[in-house]
């Protein structure tokens, strides 16, 4: 059975714990994978430049933003794996609270980890980890391709372009360091591959830039920013800062396109927007559920494991929340969290992560974020 074969789970219940793990990557081995993509390829007539002035702001943006993995980062820098996860070891545990709570308890297949095994994990969650940013940032490369030929405004085709080439550089340089610096890397996580076809599958154009500049790339944003804060391996930290300055125009291009194009649509498909927009955020709290480390790590049943980070209390999810803190206040901005009645906000509250909604988004944002000129 391939991915494309899982059956799409029956979202009943978000914390079924059996329907989550009934979906694993069972294509670990192949080497391409292809995604039917239903989209109408758009040409458009009208060139006129600067129609849309803060998309096209944000277009010369780029093309002056322009870094070179290959000079700009010091590729010689050691990186010593074990030192690095010691480094680590705050986000590890803040990121694993859930589980320390577990294993406290009996009866599990944690009570009897010691130090040895719980460094195991911290080094195999930042393997884990930077992979899917890798297969992450090729889902944005094949998605902003996708945009430029879907998207039907002039000023949208010219900066996703610009996309296409950061995402490359993105791809290229995770690649790299997993190769050079980690030696290792897992297959990518069937709940982002889902995701990502989803995205790509679309027929509608502004679901690839909900999908992907929203929800993927607001994640990222978070995710990295978060990492970037906690490491102290230079080359990986100057990787990440690269890569932000990039990602934070990627979510405003989004921010900025999509508030144009929701203000035309009538509420039954805003309400659409809302439902995509959480079972995106759903796939992604499952990605973080980390199936695949379980395994690796010997756990031939990791259902009490993945229970206890579902049902563990806000308070010890404080990383998994934190991946949301850029999705929320954009999907605000986007109208999206108090059309039809509020739906997204409840539930956005039902995991806990509403807080975040006041937040500064990133169309304002992304100016933060800039390298210096
Ligand atoms: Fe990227
Ligand atoms: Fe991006």
């Amino acid at each position: 059975m391939t991915i494309a074969d899982n059956d799409r789970r029956q979202r009943t219940d978000p914390n079924d714990v059996d329907a989550i793990l009934a979906m694993t990557n069972t294509d670990v081995d192949a080497v391409i994978a292809s995604v039917e993509n239903h989209a109408d390829t758009i040409f458009t007539w009208d060139y006129e430049k600067g129609q849309r002035p803060r998309l096209e702001k944000l277009y010369e943006k780029a093309k002056g933003s322009m870094w070179n993995g290959e000079t700009d980062l010091d590729w010689s820098t050691d990186v010593d794996l074990e030192e690095m996860t010691n480094h680590l070891a705050v986000v590890a545990q803040l990121q694993n609270k859930p589980l320390y709570d577990l294993a406290a308890e009996p009866g599990n297949p944690l009570s009897n980890w010691a130090e040895k095994e719980w460094k195991d994990l911290a080094r195999e969650s930042l393997v884990w980890q930077m992979s899917q940013f890798l297969h992450g940032e090729q889902g944005a490369l094949v998605a902003t391709a996708k945009i430029v030929e879907t998207v039907p405004w002039i000023d949208a085709k010219y900066y996703a372009s610009t996309q296409v080439m950061d995402e490359a550089r993105h791809v290229e340089v995770f690649a790299k360091y997993l190769d050079t610096k980690l030696g290792d890397h897992y297959p990518i996580n069937v709940h982002l591959k889902d995701l990502l076809d989803d995205v790509v599958n679309d027929s509608r154009w502004d679901m690839t830039y909900l999908g992907m500049q929203i929800m993927i790339e607001g994640l990222a944003l978070a995710a990295f920013g978060f990492l970037y804060q906690m490491t102290e391996e230079p080359l990986l930290k100057k990787l990440l800062r690269y890569v932000m300055s990039d990602e934070a125009r990627h979510v405003a291009f989004g921010v900025l396109s999509l508030q144009e194009y929701y203000e035309g649509l009538s509420l039954a498909e805003i309400q659409e927007r809302q439902e995509f927009a959480f079972e995106a955020a759903l796939r992604m709290r499952d990605r973080f559920l980390r199936q695949e480390v379980w395994y690796r790590m010997g756990i031939d049943d990791p259902k009490p494991l993945i229970a206890a980070m579902l049902d563990a209390p806000p308070e010890s999810k404080e990383f998994q929340r934190l991946l949301f803190s850029k999705i929320v206040p954009n999907c605000r901005k986007l109208g999206l969290l108090d059309a039809g009645q509020g739906w997204l906000r409840t539930k956005f509250e039902e995991i806990n992560v509403i807080e975040f909604e006041h937040l500064e988004s990133t169309d304002d944002e992304y100016r933060d974020f800039a390298l210096a000129e």
